[in-house]
């Protein structure tokens, strides 16, 4: 067994550029958010009915880039007060620094790997501490933050296993565990982004997916647990957004496949072959750019009873 290990964990792979960088033409441009002049007049949006927002508190993880970052800017449009939680706000990374540059007192970015727990803890005494009255509670959780990885079963190593649900699984588990004691005084909600990927089972994906179905299951115990107090779980499942995120870019499945094969035990390696492998590599390399790369209508739910919510 080969026990070659690349220094830099799986989800400090390369990412894709920050989705809200147009690199085409050179330009800085937001997108990914739909903004209030973007809904159409006249339609309601489950934002739109709740009155007054303004001081009603939200967290939402993972927003570096992608999703998380285009959801913080989407709340703080429609007047919500948002933590907007970032990976690599102590590294200055352009996601964090974009959402500080609105200098909003209502946009406020906190540095936050759901990994660990005493960064968990201290947004927690940051966000009440900074609560009009903590005794009311905070309105609302978004556990977005993510990662992502393939390859088939014999391909994954534990370690890999471990990293994905480290973040997607544990990391919402904790965040959850951590806020629900203000989430509940507030009767707020928590709303958990999994993925069409967390009801239906792919080959090649079970690293994501197991994490994934793990997110629907936490949440629907928890819905059972929650709906007598008064708070709402939700889950978001999208689809393929692949190009308008950061999750999969052509460097990162480059440095996950030399990770893998560099750590494949030899008898996988020989009885699948180098061929079979690069084949496998290729076809996932053609889903970067594959995908809605509009998110809009992601952040706009017209029923607001749904529980499940599907793009
Ligand atoms: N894009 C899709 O097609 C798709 C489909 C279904 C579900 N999803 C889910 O949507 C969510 C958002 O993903 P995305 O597509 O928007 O990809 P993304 O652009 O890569 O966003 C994920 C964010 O999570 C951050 N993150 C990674 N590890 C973290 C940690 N330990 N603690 C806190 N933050 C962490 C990343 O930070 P860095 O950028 O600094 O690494 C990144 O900002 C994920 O849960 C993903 O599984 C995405």
């Amino acid at each position: 067994m080969l026990t070659v290990r690349l220094s830099r964990p799986l989800s400090k792979l390369p990412g894709k550029t920050p989705s809200f960088s147009d690199r085409e033409n050179g330009t800085r441009r937001t997108l990914l958010f739909s903004s209030s002049s973007s809904v159409p007049v006249g339609r309601r949006t489950y934002a739109d009915t709740v009155n007054p927002v303004g001081s009603k508190a939200l967290l939402v993880t993972g927003c570096d880039s992608g999703f998380g970052f285009s959801l913080a800017k989407h709340l703080h449009s429609k007047g919500f007060l948002v933590f907007a939680g970032c990976l690599l706000k102590d590294k200055g990374d352009a996601g964090s620094k974009e959402l500080d540059s609105l200098k909003s007192d209502r946009l406020r970015t906190v540095q936050l790997n759901v990994c660990k727990s005493e960064e968990v803890e201290k947004v927690v005494e940051l966000i009440r501490s900074s609560l009009e009255d903590p005794e009311k509670g905070m309105w609302g959780l978004v556990n977005n933050a993510g990662i992502s990885t393939f390859g088939e079963v014999e391909f994954t190593s534990m370690e890999t296993y471990k990293e994905v649900a480290e973040v997607n699984l544990w990391g919402t588990v904790r965040t959850t565990k951590s806020f629900l004691p203000l989430i509940r005084r507030a009767k707020g909600r928590i709303v958990n982004i999994s993925s069409m990927l967390g009801r239906m089972a792919n080959p090649a994906r079970s690293p994501y997916c197991i994490t994934k179905f793990g997110v629907e299951a936490f949440s629907d115990c928890l819905r059972y647990e929650m709906h007598p107090l008064g708070v709402k779980v939700c889950v978001v499942e999208p689809g393929n957004f692949i190009a308008a995120t950061s999750l999969y870019s052509p460097e990162r499945i480059q440095a996950i496949a030399t990770k893998m094969w560099d750590e494949l035990p030899e008898v996988v390696r020989k009885d699948y072959g180098k061929k079979y492998f690069d084949e496998k590599i290729a076809t996932m390399e053609t889903y970067c750019n594959s995908g809605s790369t509009d998110t809009t209508h992601l952040w706009i739910a017209h029923r607001p009873r749904k529980t499940h919510y599907q793009y």
